[in-house]
């Protein structure tokens, strides 16, 4: 911040005196900059675009839309701080998020602002959005990075969104850097691609009505109908997928067979890894004569294959094998 009270203070009672109860439209900038220089900033966003009635400098209030009026504050600006300060602590988090929803209350991304998770918990408009900064090239909306990383899989200068989101969610961060992932990291796939950060009322704030529709919306293939379907597929892919990472392939919550043997436990075949006749493999000299299909190589889904749902006829489809 420029505060340079030999340069303006004197100046300041004037402005006062031509504009006696608030400064008119053009000249609200121009104020506030005389001391606040770094945040010209804030013009060259669509909140600076002069031409839209909307806009904060559109409605004559280029600062005062969201930091609302102090009258004296140019005066005497640590005696009388700005009604909303955006400083985390200073004031309520409710208040300060309050600001930006007298404009954006009304845009039907918002609709669950207040009983997402986001809200319920402190955190404000701006610890994700960046407003003063105009966003980079490419990108629609400026985000806050406290550290920004160069993504390692991305050869663009593109800020990727998911860098704001785990500056708080480290665990998430943790599971899409795991060898099985959804393409964060990559840019291909975004948070919000699947969650609505502005809050939602499906658990985990996702974006569709159910997790399942979530998936299809981009796994279509697996969404059926099926002459045969598998039920724990029609009931949730998390019983068997994790959303984010996992170290497992295919984002599998487990290896298989062990995946399968949570919930198969005896079945025509028996799901015992080892008998008198097979082992894990063909070893000369062993009294095992073979290696045990159930669990070599791709293990269940050697045979298994259509494990989302089968239109194959008969047994085929019915025990989803090849
Ligand atoms: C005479 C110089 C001067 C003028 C004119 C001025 N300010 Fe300030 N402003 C300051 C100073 C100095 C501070 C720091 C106060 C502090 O440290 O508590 C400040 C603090 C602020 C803050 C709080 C920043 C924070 O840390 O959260 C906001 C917001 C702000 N000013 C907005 C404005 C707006 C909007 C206008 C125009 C209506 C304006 N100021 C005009 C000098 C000025
Ligand atoms: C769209 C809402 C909005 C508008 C319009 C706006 N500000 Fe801000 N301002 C914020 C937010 C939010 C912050 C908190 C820091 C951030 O997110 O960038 C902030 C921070 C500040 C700060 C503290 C900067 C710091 O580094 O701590 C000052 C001073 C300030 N604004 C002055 C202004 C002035 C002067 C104008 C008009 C030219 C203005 N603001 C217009 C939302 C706004
Ligand atoms: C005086 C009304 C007004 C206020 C107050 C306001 N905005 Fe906006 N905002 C707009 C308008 C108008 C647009 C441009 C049209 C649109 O995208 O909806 C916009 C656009 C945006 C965008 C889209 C990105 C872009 O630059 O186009 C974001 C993000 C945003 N505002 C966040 C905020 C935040 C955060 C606050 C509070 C700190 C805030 N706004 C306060 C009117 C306002
Ligand atoms: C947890 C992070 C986060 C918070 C908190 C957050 N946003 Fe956003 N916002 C995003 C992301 C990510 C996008 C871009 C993707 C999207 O459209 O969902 C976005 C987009 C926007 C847009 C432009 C998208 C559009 O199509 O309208 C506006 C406007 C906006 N946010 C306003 C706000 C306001 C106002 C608040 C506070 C009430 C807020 N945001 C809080 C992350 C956040
Ligand atoms: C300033 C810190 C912060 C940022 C930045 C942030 N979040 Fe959050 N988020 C929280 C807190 C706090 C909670 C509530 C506690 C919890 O569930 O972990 C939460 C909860 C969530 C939840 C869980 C909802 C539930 O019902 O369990 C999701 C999903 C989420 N955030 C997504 C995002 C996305 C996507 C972004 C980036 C666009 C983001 N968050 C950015 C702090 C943050
Ligand atoms: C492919 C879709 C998808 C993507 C991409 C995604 N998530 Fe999730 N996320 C989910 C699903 C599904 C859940 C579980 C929801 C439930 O519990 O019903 C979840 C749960 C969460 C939760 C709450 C439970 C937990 O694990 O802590 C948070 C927080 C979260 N996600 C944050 C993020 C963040 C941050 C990103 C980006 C780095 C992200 N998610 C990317 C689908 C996704
Ligand atoms: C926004 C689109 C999108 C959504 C929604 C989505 N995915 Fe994905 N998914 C992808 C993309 C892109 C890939 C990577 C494909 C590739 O690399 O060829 C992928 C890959 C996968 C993979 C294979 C991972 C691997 O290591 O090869 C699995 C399993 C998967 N998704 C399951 C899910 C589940 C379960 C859900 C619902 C929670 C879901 N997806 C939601 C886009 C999405
Ligand atoms: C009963 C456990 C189970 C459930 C439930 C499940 N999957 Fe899978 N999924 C698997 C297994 C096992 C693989 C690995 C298949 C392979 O390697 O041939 C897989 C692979 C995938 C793949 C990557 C390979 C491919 O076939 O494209 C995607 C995408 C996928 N699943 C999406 C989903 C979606 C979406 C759902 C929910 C509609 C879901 N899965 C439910 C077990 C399951
Ligand atoms: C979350 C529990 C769950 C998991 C995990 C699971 N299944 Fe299933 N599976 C079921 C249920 C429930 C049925 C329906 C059983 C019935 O209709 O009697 C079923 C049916 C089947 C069937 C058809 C059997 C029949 O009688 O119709 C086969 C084959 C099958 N599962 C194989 C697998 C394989 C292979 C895996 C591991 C990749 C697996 N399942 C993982 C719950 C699960
Ligand atoms: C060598 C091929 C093969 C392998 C490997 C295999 N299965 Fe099967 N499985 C079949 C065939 C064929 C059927 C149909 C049985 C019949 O027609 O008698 C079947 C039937 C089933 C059934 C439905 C019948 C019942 O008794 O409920 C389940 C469940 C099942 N298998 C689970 C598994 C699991 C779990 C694994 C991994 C531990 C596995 N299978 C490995 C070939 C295989």
């Amino acid at each position: 911040m420029a505060y340079r009270p030999s340069l303006v203070l004197p100046f300041s009672p004037i402005l006062l005196l031509l504009f006696p109860l608030s400064a008119p439209a053009a000249e609200e900038p121009a104020t506030c900059l005389a001391c606040h220089q770094d945040q010209a900033g804030v013009l060259d966003t669509r909140h600076g675009t002069a031409g839209d009635p909307d806009s904060p400098a559109g409605s004559g209030r280029a600062c005062s839309a969201c930091h609302g009026t102090n009258d004296a504050h140019p005066d005497d600006p640590r005696g009388n701080p700005f009604p909303v300060r955006f400083t985390r602590g200073t004031v309520p988090a409710r208040e300060q998020t309050g600001a930006c929803m007298e404009c954006h209350g009304g845009n039907r991304h918002l609709a669950f602002w207040e009983s997402g998770r986001h809200a319920r918990n402190d955190v404000r408009c701006n610890d994700c959005h960046a407003v003063h900064a105009p966003p980079p090239r490419g990108s629609a909306v400026a985000f806050t990075r406290r550290d920004p990383s160069a993504a390692p899989f991305v050869n663009t200068g593109r800020e990727l969104e998911y860098e704001t989101c785990i500056r708080c969610h480290k665990r998430v961060r943790i599971e899409i850097g795991k060898p099985s992932h959804h393409p964060v990291v990559e840019g291909k796939v975004a948070c919000s691609s699947c969650h609505n950060p502005h809050g939602a009322q499906s658990p985990g704030m996702i974006r569709h009505e159910t997790l399942n529709v979530q998936c299809w919306s981009c796994h279509a293939d697996k969404r059926g109908p099926f002459l045969f379907q598998h039920p724990a597929v029609e009931e949730n892919c998390l019983s068997c997928h994790s959303p984010h990472g996992s170290s497992h392939t295919k984002l599998l919550n487990e290896r298989v067979p062990n995946l399968c043997q949570d919930c198969h436990d005896w079945s025509r075949h028996p799901g015992t890894a080892y008998s008198a006749d097979q082992g894990f493999e063909r070893i000369p000299g062993s009294p095992a004569r073979s290696a045990n299909t159930r669990f070599v190589a791709r293990s269940c889904l050697n045979c298994h294959n259509a494990i989302h749902g089968s239109n194959a006829p008969a047994t085929r489809g019915k025990y989803l094998t090849r």
